[in-house]
């Protein structure tokens, strides 16, 4: 790393306030290969490395997760090939990076549909999360087969099951107790979501889970996007005021509510 990364990254360090969870749209990919005259598909093989060194710098960092939007329930009505070629791609990545993966104590899980995804990707996916469950470092969550709506309405079935069984009950319906029913259940909101590309979207990402998340979005292109991008947003994010509904009195510590 050069030394002007370096020292961005210790500024970073320093400044303390680190988001706890950061979420990432990665899109683009198909527009970086289109630039180049190449087959969508190796903006998304291009795709990857930029993975690799977010994974890498959020690690580094100990931001203690870091959720990638990699394929949503809408993606599956893209052309057919592109889909299979993804799913194949996917599958690889898992295989290729699982070892260093656990070497660096990373811990793998994944939200979505996952009963969707062809056979081979969800066997690679699962077994990557089997054997790096004990890790306690960098929470690496996937998204695919994923939607915000999607998920809120399989939270909602499960809580309908729930009622009906009469092992929960109405009354203790409520944010919290809501909450428990999404796929997110264990993990912290987003404090930071990253979006790549320019587009002013939330394209039916954790819609639940976003409701206070900070967003910042860059005209990068995912293939392009580094690890200075990454600090980039993050020296932003350190300087944002969060106020969560409430109204800041001159007094720090005295807040008003809105
Ligand atoms: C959006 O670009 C990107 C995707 C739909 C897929 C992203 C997936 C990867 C980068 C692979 C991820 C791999 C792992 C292991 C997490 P787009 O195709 O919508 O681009 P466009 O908007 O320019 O068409």
């Amino acid at each position: 790393m050069s030394s002007d990364l370096e020292r961005v990254k210790d500024e970073i360090l320093a400044a303390g306030n680190l988001p706890r969870h950061v979420a990432v749209i990665m899109d683009g990919n198909g527009r970086w290969a289109q630039k180049r005259g190449l087959p969508r598909i190796e903006g998304h093989r291009a795709g990857i490395k930029s993975v690799r060194d977010i994974v890498e710098a959020t690690g580094e960092l100990g931001v203690e997760m870091l959720t990638l939007y990699a394929f949503s329930t809408e993606n599956w009505n893209r052309p057919r090939f592109e889909v299979s070629v993804l799913m194949k791609l996917l599958l690889q990545t898992i295989n290729s990076e699982i070892n260093e993966l656990d070497e660096k104590n990373v811990k793998v899980t994944a939200i979505g549909r996952l009963h969707d995804l062809p056979d081979g990707t969800r066997k690679a996916l699962v077994k990557a999360m089997d054997r790096t469950t004990e890790n306690s470092g960098l929470i690496l969550n996937l998204a695919l087969s994923y939607s915000g709506r999607s998920e809120i309405i399989d939270a909602i079935k499960k809580l309908g099951q729930a009622l009906q069984k009469g092992t929960f009950d109405i009354d203790a319906i409520n944010e919290a107790q809501f909450q428990n029913f999404l796929y997110t259940t264990r993990f912290p909101d987003p404090d930071l979501l990253i979006r790549t590309s320019g587009e002013l979207r939330l394209s039916n990402f954790m819609l639940w889970q976003m409701a206070y998340t900070e967003i910042w979005v860059t005209d990068v292109l995912w293939p392009d996007f580094r690890r200075q991008h990454l600090y980039q947003a993050l020296k932003d994010y350190q300087a944002r005021e969060r106020r969560f509904g409430l109204v800041f009195s001159k007094d720090e510590n005295d807040t008003i509510e809105q």
